[in-house]
């Protein structure tokens, strides 16, 4: 087994790689002066099974390019397989038609994937579950609420919290911390008047005097989170502490954080953003490299991936 990485988290591959005892393979990945990408691993991968390691994130058309090519490369390599690790799968948020003449770039991405070689693609909490059917290859979808629910157990000593889903489309994940958390549910009802744009149309569930865990995949422009988490105190919340996976964080979002009533927004390193949360003192980052790394273990030795989260 080999691990080689793209260069959209090579802070992340690292630590993955150092919990595996393992080198990352040698490899150059450039750019012609044209923006083309040129990949080339340096060292025989023959008969090997590797996992080549890239989040699919800002730039994510070049992030992406450089996932296939890699593939591509170690397939003309002779690798034995090919498992594409992608700690944050982009482009999973248009995955239907929600109005006509629309792109599915779900569907898109995973047969490209697919058809650049890989045998195998494992991720973190994919924007709907469904998308490991856009694969006719095994998809693996780590789960980030075990990590969630022990930081939560560990620092929020309050004994009446409840978790929130930001939108309807977030019920599932926030239920699941629930149950981890042995605490209730509510959801707020947001709408989306125009692309980027959130509203909060109403909160289901009684918050009056409660620790409320805002739990999500993704905080993009950070709308979604700060005026759910401005409902949840006008609705008489104690405080708001928000739990997301993916920092996606574009814009200006780390400062509406900065700026917003949410106690601490905890995300993983599923996308590399330690320049930027440095700066705000409400922001943490938890490493997911231990979980990919043993979900690597397993698949490398033929066991079991879901008893991980028994
Ligand atoms: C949407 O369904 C996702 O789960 C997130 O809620 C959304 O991507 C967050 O975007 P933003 O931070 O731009 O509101």
């Amino acid at each position: 087994m080999k691990l080689l990485t793209g260069n959209s988290n090579k802070n992340l591959s690292k630590k993955i790689a150092k919990n595996l005892k393992s080198k990352l393979i040698n490899s150059s990945i450039r750019k012609f002066a044209d923006g083309e990408i040129y990949v080339e691993i340096n060292e025989n991968i023959r008969g090997n099974s590797i996992f080549i390691i890239q989040s699919v994130s800002s730039p994510a058309n070049d992030n992406l390019m450089e996932l296939l090519l890699c593939i591509d490369a170690l397939k003309r390599s002779s690798a034995k397989n090919i498992t594409a690790v992608i700690p944050y799968f982009g482009y999973a948020r248009q995955d239907r038609k929600v109005v006509p003449r629309t792109s599915i770039s779900a569907k898109l991405v995973s047969n490209l994937i697919t058809k650049a070689g890989a045998d195998r693609v494992v991720t973190v909490d994919l924007h709907a579950g469904q998308i490991q059917g856009f694969f006719d290859i095994p998809v693996d979808n780590l789960f980030g609420t075990p990590i969630f629910a022990r930081h939560i157990k560990k620092n929020i000593k309050s004994k009446n919290i409840i978790c929130v889903a930001p939108d309807v489309g977030g019920t599932e994940r926030a239920r699941a911390l629930g149950k981890l958390l042995d605490v209730g549910l509510a959801i707020v009802d947001k709408r989306r008047p125009a692309p980027g744009k959130s509203q909060v149309m109403n909160v289901i569930g009684n918050v009056k005097g409660k620790t409320c865990i805002l739990v999500d995949d993704i905080i993009d422009s950070g709308g979604t989170i700060v005026n759910a988490a401005k409902a949840l105190k006008d609705r008489g919340a104690k405080e708001v502490y928000v739990y997301i996976t993916h920092g996606v964080l574009s814009g200006d979002a780390i400062n509406k954080i900065k700026k917003s009533i949410i106690k601490k927004l905890v995300i993983t390193d599923t996308i590399d953003n330690l320049g930027k949360t440095n700066k705000a003192k409400n922001i943490e980052v938890l490493s997911i490299s231990n979980l990919m790394a043993e979900a690597i273990k397993r698949i490398s030795n033929s066991t079991s991936v879901s008893d991980l989260f028994k």
